[in-house]
């Protein structure tokens, strides 16, 4: 059998990761490495800073251009995309925009959501929500489970599409189909797959779609998006707002609430300008490699890892249905912590989270890599296992 390849030159994008000099990273579902583009972008801004003072109009274009990054990931328009400094941010304007106090004031939630999620939403019982949840079952929830717990009184369906710990992935399409039977709305929380797969926000139909930059679009915390269903959005006033949310944000009028047509009525304060370039470059990097080509790599490592684990006497957390998940895999460890401390000083950067050390590779990342990192965690992992 011939050895399989990406589907783009790995060699030189590699050249342009200089933290693999020193390290193999597998922390891509935490935090990205840095890439020779993300750090000319942060410089970018700095010499423009150093160099003029203060260009408004050109870091408010910078902007504009990331959300033009990253709708083009989702298959969105960019007017369709508001910008956030995190998805918990994005995820209360959203909130704030919806009213719980008729009939419709359930919100369902999966038990596999970021913790963020549940709490968002718990915090909304105060105005009235209440929430249900969606059972998890060893990492993984069927779509048919989503069926008893919508209802006619559902307002809204909060749904990740990549489960954080296992990199387990939900039909979106499906969940939707569900929520709309019963006009409830959906958010779908896309921080663990966008640049890793292929997604289209139109033809799953999701109403809310958020991500920001720092796991597989190769960015930096502080910056995050949110897609909103265009039919939808000029219905919605969040009370999370500000100045950029204003039809004309440079008018100064105090006095006047006007809502910017689109999604920017969701914009809030002075965007996060550094974020953004260094965001940007990192999308363009992802989308220039190729989302599809990206998956097809990530599926070749995937299967590696469910496979190299097994061999090596690991347990794999979830599922091991390659088309039902991220090329993030979990194995189930004693004391995460510890073994993650003991890999980094090994040289490989895995991310410990509760019961599992997650191996989250990404474009850049080699057979031989994920080969070294099971040896090791196997190696680690003895004593616990023995
Ligand atoms: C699936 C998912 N959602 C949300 C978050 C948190 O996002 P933020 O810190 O931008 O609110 C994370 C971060 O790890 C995540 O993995």
């Amino acid at each position: 059998m011939p050895v399989p390849e990406p589907g783009y030159n790995i060699d030189a994008l590699r050249r342009r990761i200089p933290l693999l000099a020193s390290c193999i990273p597998f922390n891509n579902c935490s935090q990205g490495p840095q890439t020779d583009a993300t750090r000319a972008a942060a410089e970018q801004y700095l010499e423009s800073w150093n160099r003029t003072g203060m260009d408004w109009e050109a870091w408010i274009e910078e902007v504009r251009l990331a959300k033009v990054a990253f709708a083009a990931l989702i298959g969105a328009s960019p007017e369709d995309i508001a910008v956030f400094s995190s998805v918990s941010e994005a995820m209360s304007a959203v909130a704030s925009a919806l009213d719980f106090s008729g009939k419709r004031r359930r919100v369902v939630l999966s038990e596999i959501e970021f913790p963020t999620t549940g709490h968002i939403w718990l915090a909304q019982q105060r105005r009235g929500a209440r929430v249900s949840w969606v059972a998890q079952h060893n990492g993984v929830i069927e779509t048919s489970e989503y069926e008893a717990a919508i209802d006619d009184d559902t307002a809204l369906v909060a749904a990740c599409h990549g489960y954080f710990l296992n990199g387990f992935t939900q039909d979106l399409s499906a969940i939707v189909q569900r929520a709309h039977a019963h006009d409830a709305l959906v958010f779908a929380d896309a921080y663990q797959t966008v640049g890793t797969q292929p997604i289209d926000v139109r033809e799953t139909g999701v109403d809310f779609l958020a991500s920001g930059t720092l796991k597989y679009l190769m960015g930096v915390p502080g910056i995050a998006f949110l897609y909103v269903r265009p039919e939808l959005v000029n219905s919605l006033e969040p009370s999370v707002t500000g100045w950029f949310g204003r039809s004309n944000p440079f008018s100064f009028d105090i006095k006047g609430l006007t809502w910017s047509e689109g999604a920017s009525r969701f914009d809030s304060g002075t965007p996060p300008i550094i974020n953004a370039y260094i965001g940007r470059a990192g999308m363009e990097m992802i989308a220039g490699i190729g989302v599809g080509k990206i998956r097809a790599w990530h599926e070749v490592l995937a299967a590696r890892l469910r496979d190299g684990g097994r061999e090596r006497g690991l347990t794999q957390h979830g599922t091991t249905d390659l088309a039902r998940k991220t090329a993030n895999t979990a194995f189930v460890v004693n004391d995460s912590h510890a073994i993650e401390q003991a890999m980094r000083a090994r040289g490989v950067l895995p991310s410990a989270r509760g019961p599992v050390i997650r191996l989250s590779p990404h474009f850049y990342n080699t057979l031989d890599d994920i080969d070294t990192a099971l040896d090791l965690l196997a190696e680690l992992t003895r004593g616990e296992r023995a």
